[in-house]
């Protein structure tokens, strides 16, 4: 059995769940393999009639829903709700292309022959995601795979059950066969090993994972065994680059929402504040008093951030913490580790002892030899370094090896695109947050970040389709391609005489 708690109040129990073995997921996988190809009939209109019922139900679920995320993760409802809004954009943008999910027609090189272009659903889909996120991210995998004609079991965190078995409900209140979305509720080391079972069996034919670098390597590799490639949506160590002529004020909001919201627990979180040499102490400044004056505590009331999403984030906050050395300069708080009674933060809201609060932490004067210039802390922590040219500042925005979300904040707009062309990640944002991604637009990384493959929007599709391409000769003779070519009268020698 799995527990989950209140972060906010650990001695709240949202869930008990029964917790499923290697064997069970892998019936489930046979099931919904089993389901796929009648799913797969129905036409792409109407399983988008489908998607549309999905959205309207978590449009009017959207409370109940955020509520439910605030209380079981730990995020501020406020961020609780534009996730809910995530999950009914994502079904927004999907409901339509049921009536798109367009092939080609294509030109053929012969006469009395045609060729087009089919998406063909891949099969059945096996979907592990992490709990920082737990309804938006996991839509962005389940909406468009079950749009295409695709079966989906998912495995959501062991973090977040009650909230994955609720958005499970509204799937399935909006029409999706129960066997066509299935939700297990297991351990990392049960579903790696059903992963691998699924994968021989061929029950598995496309694999989405997000979470760390270090399982989605493994994952990866897995898949790759059994040709296939997994959508992999991985870490981060996100730049923010703040330029002299750039908007301070409003650089340091960004700095605050992408460093501090959701604890800093997003994958698009900012990982260090890179500011130039000129503006260093006046910005670093700033952006201290901005985090010591934050409030933080119960993410019902107007807070910054609330808790972790569990003790096993806030353990993992406490180990980034050791990576501090002696040239480090620790700021935006009185103290560092775990928020009590004992170990106070000026202002907080609600009981510190009842949850697992963390307090934010600015490490300035990271340089490039550092543990942490290329570790993601995936949690309160923000590093806050200098540079001295835009050249430099990309390489250091770059030479970590992540590249999921990057930013710079500047008013000169060859400083936008000599950042742009020259930064590896997937996504850019000019005099914006490295969070917020919009729900259309492609979404992953490049590098640790993720192996190329993208979610949202129409670029999607290529993860949940194959492409099937056909030609139809109706010329009944054998036509041979490149080789029956049609003369073309032409003199090759012609110069224009004038
Ligand atoms: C994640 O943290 O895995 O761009 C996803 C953002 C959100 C999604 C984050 N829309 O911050």
């Amino acid at each position: 059995m799995f527990t989950s708690t209140n972060p906010s109040d650990t001695n709240e129990v949202i869930a008990t769940v029964p917790e499923a073995t290697a064997a069970e997921i892998l019936t489930v996988l046979r099931n919904a393999k089993n389901a796929q190809k009648g799913w797969a009939k129905l036409p792409a209109p109407t399983r988008g009639r489908i998607i549309a019922n999905v959205g309207r139900l978590v449009e009017s679920n959207k409370e109940a829903l955020a509520k439910l995320i605030t209380k079981e993760m730990g995020k501020v409802y406020s961020e609780a709700l534009g996730e809910v809004q995530e999950v009914v954009d994502t079904c927004d943008f999907f409901l339509g292309e049921g009536r798109r999910l367009y092939g080609q027609t294509v030109p053929s090189e012969m006469q009395n022959k045609n060729l087009f272009t089919f998406r063909m659903p891949i099969g059945n889909v096996f979907i592990i995601t992490a709990g920082n996120f737990p309804t938006a991210v996991p839509s962005w995998y389940i909406v468009p795979a079950l749009l295409s004609g695709n079966s989906v079991v998912w495995k959501p965190s062991e973090f977040t059950p009650a909230v994955a078995n609720a958005l499970t409900a509204i799937f399935h209140a909006g029409g999706v066969p129960k066997d066509i979305l299935m939700t297990v509720i297991a351990d990392g080391g049960q579903t790696f090993a059903a992963l691998e079972s699924g994968l021989k069996e061929g029950v598995i034919n496309k694999v989405g994972f997000t979470g760390s670098t270090e399982v989605g390597r493994k994952i990866g590799a897995k898949a790759g065994e059994y040709i296939q490639s997994a959508c992999l949506e991985l870490g981060g160590k996100n730049p923010m680059v703040v330029m002299p002529d750039a908007n301070i004020d409003l650089a340091l909001d960004g700095a605050l929402f992408a460093g501090f919201g959701t604890a800093g627990q997003r994958c698009t979180s900012l990982g260090t504040l890179w500011i130039h040499e000129s503006i260093y102490d006046n910005v670093l400044a700033k952006f201290v008093a901005l985090v010591e004056n934050a409030a933080v505590g119960d993410p019902f009331k107007d807070v910054l951030f609330g808790p972790m999403i569990s003790q096993k984030y806030l353990d993992n906050h406490l180990t980034h913490l050791k990576m501090v050395q002696s040239h480090h300069k620790i700021l935006g708080s009185t103290s560092t580790g775990r928020i009590t009674a004992a170990n106070p933060r000026k202002g907080f809201v609600g009981d510190p002892d009842k949850g697992v609060f963390a307090h934010p932490v600015i490490v300035a004067g990271i340089t490039k030899n550092d543990e942490l210039y290329s570790t993601e802390t995936f949690g309160p922590l923000v590093t806050v370094g200098k540079f001295s040219t835009l050249d430099e500042a990309i390489d250091l925005a770059n030479g970590h090896g992540y590249g999921l979300s990057s930013a710079i904040y500047t008013n000169d707009p060859q400083n936008v695109w000599r950042f742009r062309e020259g930064i590896s990640a997937g996504m850019v944002s000019i005099n914006n947050s490295t969070s917020g991604a919009e729900a259309h637009l492609p979404f992953g990384g490049n590098g640790l970040s993720g192996n190329g493959s993208r979610q949202s929007g129409i670029w999607v599709l290529d993860q949940f389709t194959r492409w099937q391409s056909m030609n139809w000769d109706w010329s009944n003779k054998l036509q041979k391609a490149q080789m029956d070519l049609i003369e073309i009268k032409h003199d090759p020698n012609f110069v224009l005489k004038i």
